[in-house]
């Protein structure tokens, strides 16, 4: 039976890390996250690993490019300290803000096992600032619901082969801060899921 280990990269808060944490530790998610990476040092992702224990690595492409480095060294580089040191069967994106690129994708295109969090539906709202967009494409009257989905990664961003997604209301009272709530709440039984969903299918394939 293959390893169930992970390997999640963050930017930000880690909100959807915790979630994660709180599965493995509560036996929701029958997996063991061996590293959390960031590509910002202030990123609080970094102390929640910390607080549960986990080895962290931070990289940071300003440095990089300080030293003569080009984005594409950048990633390799994580690339490389994923693959050799760590050797996970999962890689999860969970709020990750940097585009990989082809050059990083090569490391894993036969294992095929990084996924994305993306707070929208498939084909909609790809890139930055997703859930902002939808507040506003609401409120012109274009849409009326939103959405969140966990997929696999490819070079062409947020259009890998959905692996869960779920459908969010959008209420007339909403603010952004309170579809943002919303969204978040959804997302961290979803990230949970999706990983429990790809290990499994790895172990019955
Ligand atoms: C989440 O809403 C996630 O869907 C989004 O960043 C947030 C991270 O929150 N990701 C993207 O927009 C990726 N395109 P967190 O740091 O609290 O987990």
């Amino acid at each position: 039976m293959p390893e169930r280990t992970i390997v999640v990269l963050i930017s930000g808060s880690g909100s959807n890390l915790q979630a994660l944490i709180d599965a493995t530790q509560e036996g929701r998610l029958r997996a063991k996250i061996i590293a959390v990476i960031s590509n910002r040092q202030k990123a609080f992702g970094l102390e929640r690993a910390k607080k549960a224990g986990i080895p962290t690595d931070t990289f940071s492409l300003k440095k990089f490019r300080e030293q003569g480095q080009s984005r594409i060294d950048f990633d390799v580089a994580i690339a490389k300290t994923i693959q050799e040191r760590y050797h996970p069967a999962l890689i999860v994106l969970a709020g990750w803000m940097h585009i990989l690129s082809p050059e990083f994708l090569s490391f894993f295109e036969k294992q095929n096992n990084i996924i994305n969090l993306h707070p929208a539906l498939p084909g909609q709202f790809d890139g930055a600032h997703a859930i902002e967009r939808a507040f506003e494409a609401f409120k012109q009257g274009k849409i009326t619901h939103t959405g969140i989905m966990v997929h696999k990664v490819i070079a062409d961003v947020d259009r890998g082969e959905v692996i869960l997604k779920r459908e969010i209301p959008i209420e007339q009272n909403d603010t952004l801060e309170t579809l943002e709530e919303r969204i978040h709440s959804y997302e961290h039984k979803l990230i949970v899921e999706a990983a429990q969903a790809f290990l499994d299918n790895l172990e019955n394939n």
